[in-house]
């Protein structure tokens, strides 16, 4: 590894550089969206009736009429929690992300500290009968626990935390469609993920009829949502597989910051932004009028649990593993030069002739104008299932993608990855799965209902 060096000749390009770059969870504007969250959070939470008894009783548990909490260095701190006008002890367990709206939750909200992926197959005899009273059920079971309020037959896991940021996202497997009576809704962009030379796909972990992504800025509110959930799923469906994820805690770093994933990277930063003009293009689908309709202001998540091969990639000098990605890995930097938000230069050349930016850096081969302008918004979790029997860590990114068509997506763009990137020789796609998320229910709606009922 040490001996390998930048590849001079600068690969193709097309199109112009990104518009900039975003910071903090994964994705720019968010420290605007999570002050307007806040703001409408407020109010949201004296509706949902969150009690004063449930924010008093973690309060209580501390002992203290008054508790300082919050994050390093005091910018993110000094949120004092009294017990007697039934303030909240801290931003982190108020804050409450709408179920209803235009599109789920769970997609443009800031990636939270804690994820699970479940997904789920219809079991035999189930159809679209059962599909019904099942959305049915976790809509409800969703809609409650999003706004801090217990669901029916709580097991009282998260009783006393408010909603933490509480995200559930439900989508629908290509398998789905026809075991539900469905067939001729099958969304044309819905298509069966190709496999790609360097895949090593655990089918059993992959795919699915149903799926359900959790997020939580809390690991007990998320595990919470993920049991209610499950158990809500019998008799009609049963689990096929699940994975669990983390991000930083809110408050862990002085100021909001991008995440980094496991290889120390910080990871999101060149991510679509909700202010970009082509945004919602590029991230939501417009159904139309035909079998596609239901779709209408739904999304197409690719979800790749990857490995990552952390013992090779530690071995690497850090200016090499720069190389790899295109970026400095302190600062998240392009190595084209400024700081983590400066648009790369992929055409920029260093004094010694060689490309600032290696022709196989993982920031080139995957740039939205080396693909023809394909994109989608990366929104994912790391995670960690201890280590194999010979010491290898079990760890990587549960990668999660956003895009109006995974074809001028996801797909396109690994396909010019698998092979093409430097990043490659550090990483290993595990599983694999494609689901259609459908906008978000309105008021009173199931999600998914405009399909269950079209
Ligand atoms: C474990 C696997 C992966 C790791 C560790 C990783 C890491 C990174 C890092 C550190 C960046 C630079 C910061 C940023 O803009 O977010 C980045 C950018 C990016 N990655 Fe990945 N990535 C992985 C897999 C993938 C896959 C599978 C895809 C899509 C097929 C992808 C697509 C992108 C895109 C589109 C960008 C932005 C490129 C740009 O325009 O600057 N990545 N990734």
């Amino acid at each position: 590894m040490k001996s390998e060096k930048k590849q001079r000749q600068a690969p193709r390009t097309d199109g112009n550089r990104p518009e900039g770059n975003g910071t903090e969870g994964n994705r720019p504007g968010a420290d605007q969206s999570r002050a307007d969250r806040e703001g409408r959070d407020r109010s949201d939470r004296d509706r949902s009736g969150i009690s004063r008894r449930r924010l008093l009783g973690t309060a209580g548990a501390t002992g203290a009429a008054g508790l300082v909490v919050g994050g390093a260095g005091g910018a993110f701190g000094g949120y004092v929690a009294r017990a007697d006008d039934g303030a909240a002890l801290t931003s982190v367990g108020a804050n409450a992300i709408p179920f209803h709206g235009a599109h789920q939750a769970g997609i443009v909200d800031p990636a939270q500290a804690f994820g699970h992926l479940a997904a789920f197959d219809l079991v035999a005899g189930a159809g679209r009968k059962e599909a019904v009273a099942l959305m049915r059920r976790w809509s409800r079971a969703a809609e409650a626990m999003t706004a801090g309020r217990t669901p029916d037959d709580d097991d009282q896991v998260a009783l006393d935390a408010g909603p933490c940021s509480l995200t559930v996202t439900f989508g629908f497997g290509r398998s789905f469609f026809g075991k539900a009576g469905l067939a001729d809704r099958v969304p044309s962009a819905l298509v069966t993920m190709p496999s790609f030379t360097q895949d090593a796909i655990d089918r059993a972990n992959s795919d699915g009829d149903l799926w359900i992504q959790i997020g939580a800025d809390d690991g007990l509110v998320a595990f919470h949502a993920l049991r209610v959930l499950q158990r809500e799923a019998a008799p009609a469906a049963k689990l096929r597989w699940q994975m669990n994820g983390f991000n930083r805690t809110p408050g862990a770093t002085a100021k909001p910051r991008t995440v980094r994933n496991l290889m120390g990277q910080i990871d999101g930063t060149n991510n679509p932004k909700p202010t970009d003009k082509a945004f919602a293009a590029q991230v939501f689908a417009s159904g139309g009028a035909g079998a596609d309709a239901w779709m209408d202001g739904g999304s197409y998540a690719v979800v790749r649990r990857i490995r990552m091969l952390l013992d090779s990639w530690d071995q690497l000098p850090t200016q090499r593993q720069e190389e790899v990605i295109g970026r400095h890995k302190a600062s998240g930097a392009p190595l084209s030069g400024g700081t983590e938000t400066t648009p790369v230069d992929l055409d920029k050349i260093d004094p010694d002739g060689s490309l600032a930016v290696p022709g196989d850096a993982h920031i080139r081969v995957a740039a939205a104008q080396s693909n023809g302008g394909a994109a989608m918004l990366r929104r994912g979790f790391s995670y960690h299932d201890g280590y194999d029997a010979d010491g290898t860590p079990n760890a990587g990114l549960l990668f999660i993608a956003w895009q109006a068509d995974p074809s001028n997506g996801f797909i396109k763009v690994q396909s010019k990855l698998d092979g093409g990137d430097g990043l490659s020789r550090f990483i290993r796609h595990e599983s694999s799965a494609l689901f259609a998320v459908p906008g978000g229910p309105a008021s009173g709606e199931y999600v998914g209902q405009r399909l269950l009922e079209s």
